[in-house]
């Protein structure tokens, strides 16, 4: 069975976050934790203790279940890691992905109509042109670029830009603001800055959108009114956040990935098993049990953290067959790396498309595409927040 790749066959504790051994897969851990019974009871590096949930069927209970909250503002909610790149919630008005039914149901309403399959397919012109533009200046710089900085950071980045209607002018301010927070290395007072900068130029955008409406969401939104201003510039600040790192370390590692397994290259299920298979927002949705609540034969208590492991859900061999294999032509569709249940990705219809135009366009125009360092070599975001890559090589 799967627990024989550990020595022990049973854990009462782990050490968390657990890196990833392999360049790519999750940790080995984790198939030891999905094969015990109940659950296992976690120290987190800031003293506090949760439970750590592995298997697919136990997360999308945890992400489906009303007594448990998705809000900070509970004591025992678990912190992870750096929490500096996320503004406390009760700081920004509108920081939905924090609230619980029925105060987010309001947000989620307003805000189901931007994303729909229908909406972001008007997006995919926009998304083309920005993919080719940041090809075309890859190619005009030589014969070498680092595929981080030069295709997988701008193009979420330029793409959030043209949704929320930030104008051309301003795009340098905002993306340089945004890098800023999702780099490692900044510092707590570098973020700070960059956050009161962007709130600080949100709400100026804000405040144009209300004098002279365009055609995008943020005008949209205010138009509709059911949310207040400040909350939409909450809104505008999560959108960015939720959306840039995010699909930046899909971008990078899923070329990674197509790179080292170039059959693969255009086959149309690979967007899909390269968010399954990596799952880079492995332990993103973190949860507290507001009331007692038994979870995989376990019971949680009130007041009690929960860290659903969205990547080993993903590999669980009970609903993926092979699942450590990284196979596009497989049914990948009930993967949880956009989360599940009331909170599940609301960017993710976008987010398919941006990977589908940005897979297809730079192995049909650089079909010489190759690593330029070798893989064991590369520097691989294992202390973040999110798994990626803070740089990728490549040459042709
Ligand atoms: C929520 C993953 C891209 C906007 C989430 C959640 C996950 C996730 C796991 C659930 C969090 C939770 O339950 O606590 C990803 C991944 C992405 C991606 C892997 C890229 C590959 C985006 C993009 C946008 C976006 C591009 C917007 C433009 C959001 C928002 C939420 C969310 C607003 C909160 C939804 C709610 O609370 O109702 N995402 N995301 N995401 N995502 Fe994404």
């Amino acid at each position: 069975t799967e627990g024989h790749r550990m020595s022990s066959t049973e854990m009462s504790s782990i050490e968390f976050p657990t890196r990833r051994h392999g360049q790519l897969s999750p940790p080995d851990e984790y198939a030891v934790l999905r094969a015990q019974p109940g659950l296992v009871r976690s120290a987190l590096p800031g003293g506090s203790t949760v439970w750590l949930v592995a298997r697919h069927e136990d997360v999308r209970a945890v992400l489906t279940d009303p007594r448990i909250s998705a809000s900070p503002l509970h004591p025992g909610f678990p912190t992870i890691g750096r929490n500096g790149t996320v503004p406390p919630p009760d700081q920004i008005p509108g920081w939905f992905v924090a609230y619980d039914p029925p105060e987010h149901t309001r947000f989620r309403k307003a805000l189901i109509p931007e994303f729909t399959v229908r909406r972001v397919s008007e997006l995919r012109p926009t998304v083309q042109r920005i993919v080719d533009s940041c090809i075309d200046a890859m190619l005009a710089g030589g014969t070498a670029a680092d595929l981080v900085s030069a295709y997988a950071l701008p193009v979420p980045s330029l793409v959030i830009c043209e949704l929320l209607g930030v104008p051309r002018s301003d795009r340098e301010l905002f993306e340089s603001r945004t890098r800023v927070l999702v780099t490692l290395t900044s510092t707590e007072d570098e973020r700070d800055a960059a956050t009161q900068d962007l709130l600080l130029y949100i709400a100026k955008l804000i405040a144009m959108k209300q004098r002279f409406p365009g055609r995008d969401l943020l005008s949209r939104l205010l138009s509709a009114g059911t949310l207040t201003p400040k909350e939409i510039s909450g809104v505008t600040m999560l959108l960015l956040i939720a959306g840039h790192e995010t699909t930046a370390n899909n971008i990078a590692l899923g070329v990674l990935m197509l790179l080292l397994n170039p059959q693969w290259i255009h086959t149309p299920g690979v967007v899909e098993e390269v968010l399954r298979y990596l799952s880079v927002a492995d332990r993103v949705a973190l949860r507290v049990a507001v009331e007692d609540v038994e979870i995989g034969g376990q019971l949680i208590r009130a007041g009690e953290g929960i860290v659903p492991l969205g990547a080993s859900a993903n590999h669980d061999q009970a609903t993926f067959e092979r699942a450590d294999e990284f196979d596009p032509t497989r049914s990948a569709r009930h993967h949880v790396a956009f989360g599940y249940g009331v909170h599940q990705c609301l960017g993710q219809n976008l987010v398919r498309i941006e990977m589908e135009t940005v897979f297809e366009s730079l192995f049909r125009r650089i079909p010489g595409l190759e690593l330029d360092q070798a893989v064991e070599d590369l520097p691989f975001k294992y202390d973040g927040v999110l798994f990626g890559l803070h740089a990728l090589p490549v040459r042709w």
